[in-house]
């Protein structure tokens, strides 16, 4: 049954945790996936409200808010739980685990699918926010403290605010690596040509060749004369 496996899958991953029994009476992670499976089969048959009750009786219980319509895979593993948010439109893959302090949220901008989706495999850094839709791949695992705001390609390790990718498959990205180091622009070279074309403008209007345009006019506008009214005789 799901939450048997839910339990041993607890067991397994927690090294401070003894057995099933100890998971089932003690996991705060473990109570809000009793919880969410009732609520999340509430909202599905459109009882809304209820959903939402039990949804919010299970925070107070547990530190851990799950919007009813929030979609979760197998063994789902929430660490310590407190302080964890996942939208309504939240879908988390299988074997995905989930520290204290994480918000799979929206921005705010967006309506409709507004929150993240995890893969499979996922690890999320303790404090970490995942926020708008966003896919996160496979295998990722995003660093405590980040902040994600775009998609992760599967195997991807991303940390810092914003998120930024430091490893993929386990090896180091390095920005450098991708930089063009042959065909580096001569900015001497496109200074000098873009000089030598002010140059032949000036030099064609100075020729006539073509009125100066508005605003082209190298000499200072013409100042009216002092008007000559009887006051300099007196
Ligand atoms: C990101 C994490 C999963 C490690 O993933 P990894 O793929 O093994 O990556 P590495 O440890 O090799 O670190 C990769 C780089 O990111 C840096 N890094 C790791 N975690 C970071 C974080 N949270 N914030 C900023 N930088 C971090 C490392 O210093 C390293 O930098 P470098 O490229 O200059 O050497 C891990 O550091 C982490 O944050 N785990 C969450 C653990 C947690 O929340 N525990 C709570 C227990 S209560």
């Amino acid at each position: 049954m799901g939450l048997w496996e839910d339990a041993k899958n607890i067991r397994d991953k927690d090294p401070a945790a003894r057995n099933v029994l100890e998971v089932i009476i003690l996991y705060p992670g473990f109570h809000v996936l009793v919880t969410h499976k009732l609520a999340h089969f509430l909202y599905r048959h459109k009882w809304f409200f209820v959903a939402r009750l039990i949804s919010q009786l299970s925070r107070h219980l547990t530190g851990i808010e799950i919007h009813p319509g929030a979609k979760i895979g197998r063994k789902l593993f929430i660490d310590h739980g407190m302080g964890i948010v996942f939208g309504e439109t939240t879908e988390i893959g299988d074997n995905c685990t989930i520290y204290h302090g994480v918000t799979l949220g929206g921005t705010g901008k967006e309506t409709g699918k507004r929150h993240p989706t995890l893969g499979d495999n996922v690890l999320i850094g303790a404090g970490a926010k995942v926020l708008g839709p966003v896919y996160i791949g496979d295998n990722v695992r995003v660093g405590a403290g980040s902040v994600v705001l775009k998609n992760l390609p599967a195997n991807a390790t991303a940390v810092g605010v914003p998120a930024e990718i430091v490893r993929i498959n386990n090896k180091k990205v390095c920005p450098a690596d991708d930089l063009d180091q042959q065909d580096i622009p001569d900015i001497f070279e496109q200074r000098i040509a873009s000089l030598e074309a002010r140059l032949s403008r000036a030099e064609a209007r100075l020729q006539g060749e073509y009125p100066p345009g508005p605003g082209q006019l190298d000499t200072p506008p013409l100042r009216r004369p002092p008007e000559s009214g009887g006051q300099s005789g007196r």
